[in-house]
């Protein structure tokens, strides 16, 4: 089996997990602060993944949200020497947890392969919906095994935009003060609450674009591959090539990324 299919194969199972919980039973534990939240279910999820993971490939890295929140050293040190693994596996067990929690869908498994530094592989995998979207470098993107493109859209009043709410309190003044400068200007702006979910839509055209300032590298390393291979772009929010370390992003198909730019720049 293809790393692809192994990491779809991975994510279902894993959605699967998710999806035999109800909401309604599942304590919510806060991470550091309160508007940070954790569930068993992520830490279940995670360990699901790692483990299958680690019986199939033993020698392969895995950057897990959970456990680098537990061990912020093991983040530092991978992410300095991601050029140099040979296969490093991102994992977000449950992206959009909030949405989880309040049993509003819009929660996604994300899961990537960065091979020395290249995204490789990425999926992204919503179980309420049942929509698997994935990528493997320079052989396109596909939802539910349809290849899937980013829209045409080329005029902001045309577009529709996504953001998201940091658990970060300042982080969130940012975002309501861009949004505020963008939503006079686009169709409509959508607040989904997860930020892989957003990707994944902007890659198959649901959403124009997406930005978001400090998000980790994995809330956006599959998404990243899922947005290239689509058609899509994705920038630091000054316009430079986004890094799976740069923690601000803007998202979009190519047509409307320059005037978002320049309105997001504004707005800084
Ligand atoms: C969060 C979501 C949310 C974004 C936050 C992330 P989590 O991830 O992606 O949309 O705004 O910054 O932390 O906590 O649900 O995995
Ligand atoms: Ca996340
Ligand atoms: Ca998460």
């Amino acid at each position: 089996m293809n790393f692809l299919d192994f990491a779809k194969q991975v994510a279902k199972e894993a959605g699967k997990m998710i999806n035999s919980y109800s909401s309604d039973s599942i304590a919510i534990e806060s991470k550091g602060s309160i508007r940070d939240v954790v569930t068993k279910v992520d830490r279940a999820s995670e360990q699901l993944i790692k483990h299958r993971i680690s019986e199939k490939f033993p020698n392969h890295q895995i950057l897990g949200e959970e456990e680098s929140f537990e061990n912020k050293d093991v983040h530092t040190r991978i992410l300095n020497q991601i050029n140099t693994i040979p296969f490093l596996w991102i994992v977000d067990p449950i992206d959009g947890t909030n949405n989880f929690v309040q049993n509003i869908p819009g929660f996604v498994v994300s899961i990537a392969l960065i091979c020395k530094g290249v995204l490789t592989v990425g999926v992204i995998y919503d179980p309420v919906r049942n929509e698997m979207f994935c990528a493997k470098k320079d052989h396109g993107t596909f939802m539910n095994d349809k290849k899937i493109e980013t829209s045409t859209t080329s005029q902001l009043e045309h577009s529709v935009v996504g953001t998201s709410f940091s658990s970060d309190f300042h982080i969130r003044e940012k975002t309501v003060e861009s949004l505020s400068t963008i939503i006079s200007r686009c169709r409509t702006a959508r607040i989904l609450g997860s930020a892989a979910l957003n990707l994944a839509y902007v890659a198959i055209g649901r959403l124009t674009a997406f930005w978001h300032y400090e998000l980790d590298a994995w809330d956006i390393a599959a998404g990243i591959l899922i947005i290239r291979e689509s058609g899509g772009v994705v920038t630091t929010l000054d316009g430079r090539e986004h890094k799976i370390f740069n923690k601000d992003i803007l998202a979009s198909n190519k047509y409307i990324q320059k005037q978002l730019l320049k309105e997001l720049n504004l707005t800084k």
